[in-house]
């Protein structure tokens, strides 16, 4: 096979790490990354564009001679960048790894993706939808409901857009607060209340061709500020793989139950889905059940899930983009893979940016990568640009033993007000 041109859209810590991948691959020719950060500029060239700006990347893809197109975010997915290629002449044949528009509305839209669920036997949650249209009735129901209740908005509204509420006058005010003062914008028009479920959470990842799919390795995040899982809810402060009670008893349940019927779901619905797909799943008394779908990888689970796929990233696009994944096998790193977060002081609060980081030049170890998220490189010194900011990536005999290496090397960069967890991996001693 002939070596390719390939554009990744994004620029945090799953991009750094797919970007690190893909300019591993001998089919790689020249990458692109659009914006990119500090540390994908040395895996390929940044440029100056925004992932939601369709009209720049057309450019890009025609002046660069782009073969393939990788979307790292959900954004540009759920806003029909799939479908800005299928009807533009000239770009038809640019190859783009990711959902159509339709199919992106299992991410983008939560009463979406549970219709999809209940016409395919997947189980998940009980739930209703409610708008403008049923207000009333949506009340009583809430009413009636027992505790907690997880009030969903409908559309994407960057991982706030889910509220558990303890209480009844809680969970009504905010009922009211989303559908008639559009506190999530119009993303909260529409309001999914779904059961709570109690349990612990992982997230599964399977790359489909629209009707074969190959799985990743699972992984499970660590998404509160403090240790012990307190405190705010952030984009994801580090990620452990594999899952330690994700033994094959419980992923041939996943299989059978969850990923094998959503991907035949996806080719009799007919939906043109040539991407990733993340299964949000929960763990309720060993049997697994969707807390939600993405039509993307996660952050910061793919800075642990890529670093253990031993197989070409790019021959896997390919195979996806020509329809020819049935078959083929995935090869993994056997090691556990663990990685820590450093985030800016303040956050997930208001923080301030362009703080100088040091210590990363000591960092080209064996078992060892740092993937940066929010840098930036300005006269040749790398500054902090984001909340989250870097990712440090070990391999281990145990992902605890992985998450200590981490941390062991997160002593060795510094940056003004850095902040990281020292306990990730901690439930698996
Ligand atoms: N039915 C439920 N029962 C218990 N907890 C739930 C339920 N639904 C959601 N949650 C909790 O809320 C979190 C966010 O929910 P969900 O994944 O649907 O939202 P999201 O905003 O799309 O998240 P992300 O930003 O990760 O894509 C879940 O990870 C889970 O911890
Ligand atoms: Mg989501």
């Amino acid at each position: 096979m002939k070596p390719i041109k390939i554009l990744l859209l994004g620029s945090g810590g799953r991009e750094h790490a797919l970007a690190w991948k893909i300019s591993q691959s001998p089919l790689c020719e020249k990458l692109y990354i659009a914006p990119g950060n500090a540390g994908t500029k040395e895996c390929g060239e940044n440029l100056n564009v925004q992932v939601n700006d369709f009209v720049a990347i057309q450019s890009v893809c025609l002046r660069e001679h782009i073969n393939l197109v990788v979307v790292g975010p959900e954004e540009p997915l759920v806003n029909g960048i799939y479908d800005y290629f299928q009807n533009d002449a000239a770009l038809k044949h640019v190859a783009l790894i990711g959902p159509s528009q339709e199919a992106a509305q299992l991410e983008g839209s939560k009463a979406y993706a549970k219709a999809f669920m209940q016409r395919h036997g997947i189980p998940t949650a009980a739930y209703r939808e409610f708008d403008q249209t049923n207000y009333a009735e949506g009340v009583t129901y809430l009413q009636n409901h027992p505790l907690p209740i997880v009030l969903k908005a409908d559309g994407l509204a960057a991982g706030k857009g889910v509220i558990i509420c303890q209480n009844h006058v809680e969970a009504m005010a905010e009922f009211e607060l989303m559908i008639q003062q559009s506190k999530f914008g119009s993303a909260g028009h529409k309001v999914v209340v779904e059961e709570f479920l109690t349990g612990i959470e992982l997230s599964v990842f399977a790359l489909t061709d629209g009707e074969s799919y190959v799985l990743l390795p699972e992984a499970k995040d660590y998404k509160r500020i403090g240790e012990g899982d307190k405190g705010l809810n952030t984009g994801g402060m580090g990620a452990v793989s594999p899952v330690p009670f994700a033994d094959s008893v419980f992923m041939e349940k996943v299989r059978t139950r969850i990923i094998e019927p959503t991907i035949n779901g996806i080719h009799a619905e007919k939906l043109a889905y040539k991407g990733f797909v993340f299964f949000g799943l929960i763990n309720v008394n060993n049997e697994p059940l969707v807390i939600e779908y993405n039509c993307r990888m996660g952050d910061p689970e793919t800075e642990v899930v890529i670093p253990r796929l031993k197989s070409d990233l790019v021959e896997l696009f390919l195979a996806v983009s020509q329809h020819r994944l049935a078959g083929k096998t995935l090869e993994f790193e056997q090691r556990a893979a663990s990685t820590v977060v450093a985030v800016s002081g303040g956050y997930p609060g208001s923080y301030e940016k362009g703080f100088e980081i040091d210590g990363l030049d000591i960092l080209n170890e064996d078992d060892t990568i740092v993937f940066h998220a929010g840098t930036t490189e300005e006269d040749g010194k790398i500054l902090t640009n984001g909340g989250r900011v870097l990712a440090v990536t070990s391999f281990g005999d145990s992902v605890h033993k992985a998450a200590q290496r981490s941390i062991k090397i997160m002593e060795f960069i510094d940056f003004q007000g850095i902040y990281y967890r020292k306990d990730i991996g901690y439930e698996f001693q």
